[in-house]
């Protein structure tokens, strides 16, 4: 969706216009028009063809550029929204692109979203949101931790406005509510010298995905309609979540972004072990340089590398 495809919609949304009209406000042909039309009701507008021209009779559920633009409240984070009906992952699409700071590409499937380590992400169509924040400002590579955690405790924020349940963060940024995950997130740079120049934050969230939809998925999964047991407003969740990493990135408080990774965090207190380094013992919580805090038989351990699974000791 483009520049002229807005102009489009933004002319029959109040009133029937005639595809000559249309012609001429956005300098194609008539045919082009059509085509425009017929692409736009592809994506889900409900056009009616009159004789007098188009009238947008009902918008679309897709979250387009258009749609996005009626609920932002962001001031540069999804101005500029780079809209996929399908795509094979927005993070890929960010890596290969050259975009502004504050970009924000979205799509409504992927058929390869990847998680940590060369996993998969499941992202069933127009059901949930798949994006990734483009960030383009330089950042000390000290931060890249905090900047982790920014994320799923902004996106937490975000949620607990339209749900009920309380929501956990599994280390280092997976969101669970009721012992399942329902977002991940998967943060990948580009760095020159002791600098992040290029920060990629790609952001899968379960939304209206139904219990039927998420038994594809091999380890616990829900979604927000599973645990809340009704319909989430999509474009008003996103608009919220880009509202307020906005907030995060520019005030960059970062101790209010670990006091907020601490309190939520999952399986606090309790006994978990990572794997990868043989290391299990109690939870205790996130030190104030992001680290985890573990209390093993011999001593307290901080952990920092975020390429760990962490998981509870049974
Ligand atoms: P850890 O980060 O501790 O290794 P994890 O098992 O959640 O935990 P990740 O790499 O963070 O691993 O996430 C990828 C995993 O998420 C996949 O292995 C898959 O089982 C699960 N997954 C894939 N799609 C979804 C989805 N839509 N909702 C919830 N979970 C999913
Ligand atoms: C994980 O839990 O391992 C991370 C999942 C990250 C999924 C999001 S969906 C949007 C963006 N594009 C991708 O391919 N992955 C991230």
């Amino acid at each position: 969706m483009d520049r002229i495809d807005k102009i489009i919609l933004e002319h029959i949304q109040k009133g029937s216009v005639s595809g000559e009209k249309l012609a001429r406000l956005t300098g194609i042909s008539r045919v082009a028009v059509w085509k425009r039309i017929k692409r736009l009701e592809k994506l889900g507008y409900k056009i009616n063809h009159t004789k007098n021209g188009y009238i947008l009779e009902k918008e679309t559920d897709y979250i387009t550029p258009f749609e996005i633009e009626k609920f932002l409240k962001s001031r540069f984070l999804g101005k500029n929204f780079v809209f996929y009906e399908e795509t094979d992952s927005t993070n890929i699409r960010a890596k290969e692109g050259d975009f502004p700071h504050g970009t924000v590409i979205f799509a409504e499937s992927q058929t390869s979203g990847k998680g940590r380590k060369g996993r998969r992400w499941i992202s069933e169509k127009g059901k949930g949101l798949y994006f990734s924040v483009v960030l383009r400002k330089n950042l000390s590579l000290e931060n890249f931790t905090i900047m982790s955690l920014l994320f799923p405790v902004a996106v937490k924020e975000a949620v607990e406005r339209h749900i009920k349940n309380r929501i956990h963060l599994k280390w280092p940024n997976d969101l669970y509510i009721n012992g399942k995950k329902f977002s991940g997130f998967l943060i990948e740079t580009e760095i020159e010298g002791n600098e992040i120049t290029k920060l990629i934050a790609g952001i899968g969230i379960n939304v209206n995905n139904t219990e039927e939809s998420l038994k594809k998925i091999e380890t616990p999964a829900t979604s927000l309609f599973v645990e809340e047991k009704r319909e989430i407003d999509r474009k008003q969740l996103l608009a919220d979540i880009l509202e307020i990493v906005e907030d995060y990135i520019e005030s960059f408080q970062i101790e209010k972004i670990l006091k907020k990774a601490d309190e939520s965090l999952l399986w606090k207190g309790e006994d978990v072990i990572l794997p990868e380094k043989n290391i299990y013992g109690k939870l205790l919580g996130i030190n104030k340089d992001g680290g985890l805090l573990l209390m093993t038989e011999k001593s307290i351990k901080v952990i920092y590398s975020g390429d760990l699974s962490l998981r509870k000791k049974i």
